[in-house]
């Protein structure tokens, strides 16, 4: 194969000839890439022009968890992950937690930020009485950009100048805080600092003596511990039965304190215990059109913000009430971005009621709790597999090509059986070579 040049100019049948001749993909899985085609002309054209060098669509399933209670409002909330177990973890948590009292949950700030990053080789003084003197044509220079965003009350909330030259020859920031409404922002963030960027360039040129700012870059920051989302469960002790009768209530609270007191010490564990957390915020992220990515940076960089990566929740056991709380900044949107053009994602604001920022924050934080709750109760009683492995099993037969017929004996077999591949692999052989 050579390199190529003016790929994203071929057209979508050009691009696959492109794969089919470069690739170890035959004519029939090259046709493959037509079946996820949107049969709705207008959506087709949208997700085409979402992306550069596009030459399909990926499908990934959307289930809905029921009985979310959050702050006593009960929402039906869209999942969207590939994994069997997550949907049914999350709706099992939602339906417990709906009968002692729901998921609580609060949102203090939504502030954002983001830097100008430059050097000046000047003496610190001459910048900070410089930054004094423009700091408002600064500000000023952004109106057009904020202009909208005032109206929906956000904007720009302070700017400062950070003195870094100790880390970092000649090193300085501009550092913007933002209020970015039920956007996200990003797109809004970047632009502003842009400006104030071309504009501090202007006007130390215009005020100084041979001494000059020299523009690193400027870019929002997706650590936005000022977004956080404080969600908590808590119900006197002795509700807690009936997830699993292996343990008593007290037994259950023990070890459920102990294995997120766990998650806090040891990173090995903190960082599963915040993945199964975030099994339940991804899948509404991607459900919802947000940035999943921003989000999960931000999040592990507040998990280690005292220097040490440990889980995002905590317990409280009192002698007879049991609060189990997650702590994650979450900087969502519910408009811009794709949040109003995806039909997906429309469906979904819909089956959510049109939540704002804030609310679907609190959404996507319960959902995280609801799974880490489900993830947690299992791994100490009956352990995970059972469950996630009932859940894998129409993927293990998927994988086995096996028939409707195959499908019935399987199902009733290891009904009361741990699943395993090996395990129904055999099984299935064992039935093959008996017709
Ligand atoms: C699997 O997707 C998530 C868990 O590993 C989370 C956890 O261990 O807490 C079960």
């Amino acid at each position: 194969m050579s390199i190529i040049s003016g790929f994203s100019k071929f057209d979508r049948n050009q691009r696959l000839e492109f794969i089919e001749k470069f690739s170890e993909l035959n004519k029939s899985d090259i046709l493959r890439f037509n079946d996820c085609l949107s049969s709705y002309p207008n959506q087709q054209r949208l997700y085409s022009e979402m992306i550069e060098n596009y030459i399909g669509n990926f499908p990934l399933p959307i289930g809905v968890v029921t009985n979310m209670v959050i702050n006593d409002e009960i929402f039906i909330v869209p999942f969207v992950t590939e994994e069997s177990s997550v949907v049914a973890a999350a709706s099992k948590s939602a339906k417990y937690w709906s009968e002692r009292g729901g998921f609580r949950a609060r949102v203090d700030s939504m502030t954002k930020k983001g830097q100008v990053h430059f050097t000046w080789n000047g003496n610190p003084q001459s910048i900070q009485s410089l930054f004094l003197q423009f700091s408002n044509k600064l500000l000023d220079s952004c109106s057009e950009l904020t202009k909208k965003m005032r109206q929906r009350g956000g904007g720009i909330t302070s700017i400062l100048l950070i003195d870094k030259t100790k880390e970092l020859l000649n090193y300085y920031q501009i550092d913007v805080s933002f209020e970015t409404a039920d956007a996200m922002g990003a797109n809004f963030i970047n632009s502003c600092l842009e400006k104030i960027a071309s504009v501090l360039v202007n006007q130390s040129e215009l005020n100084a003596n041979g001494e000059r700012i020299e523009i690193i870059m400027s870019i929002l920051s997706n650590y936005t511990p000022e977004c956080k989302v404080n969600c908590w469960i808590e119900c006197p002790i002795e509700n807690l039965t009936g997830w699993n009768n292996n343990l008593t209530y007290s037994e259950f609270a023990t070890k459920f304190k102990q294995s997120v007191e766990i998650a806090n010490l040891d990173i090995s564990r903190a960082v599963t215990h915040n993945k199964g957390i975030f099994n339940g915020i991804d899948a509404v992220l991607l459900a919802t059109g947000n940035d999943y990515r921003a989000t999960e940076a931000g999040a592990h960089a507040y998990a280690s913000r005292i220097g040490q990566y440990k889980g995002l929740t905590t317990v409280t056991l009192t002698e007879k009430i049991f609060k189990y709380e997650l702590e994650v900044p979450l900087a969502l949107g519910t408009i811009g971005g794709i949040t109003q053009i995806h039909p997906m994602v429309k469906n979904v604001m819909a089956i959510l009621k049109y939540p704002d920022a804030k609310k679907l924050m609190m959404i996507a934080a319960a959902s995280g709790l609801a799974n880490n709750f489900a993830a947690i109760s299992s791994l100490i009683t009956t352990g995970i597999q059972t469950g996630h492995m009932k859940m894998h099993l129409s993927n293990i037969l998927n994988q086995l090509n096996a028939s409707s017929q195959e499908r019935v004996l399987v199902n009733s077999h290891f009904a009361d059986k741990t699943v395993s591949f090996t395990a129904v692999d055999d099984f299935i052989r064992s039935i093959r070579s008996e017709e």
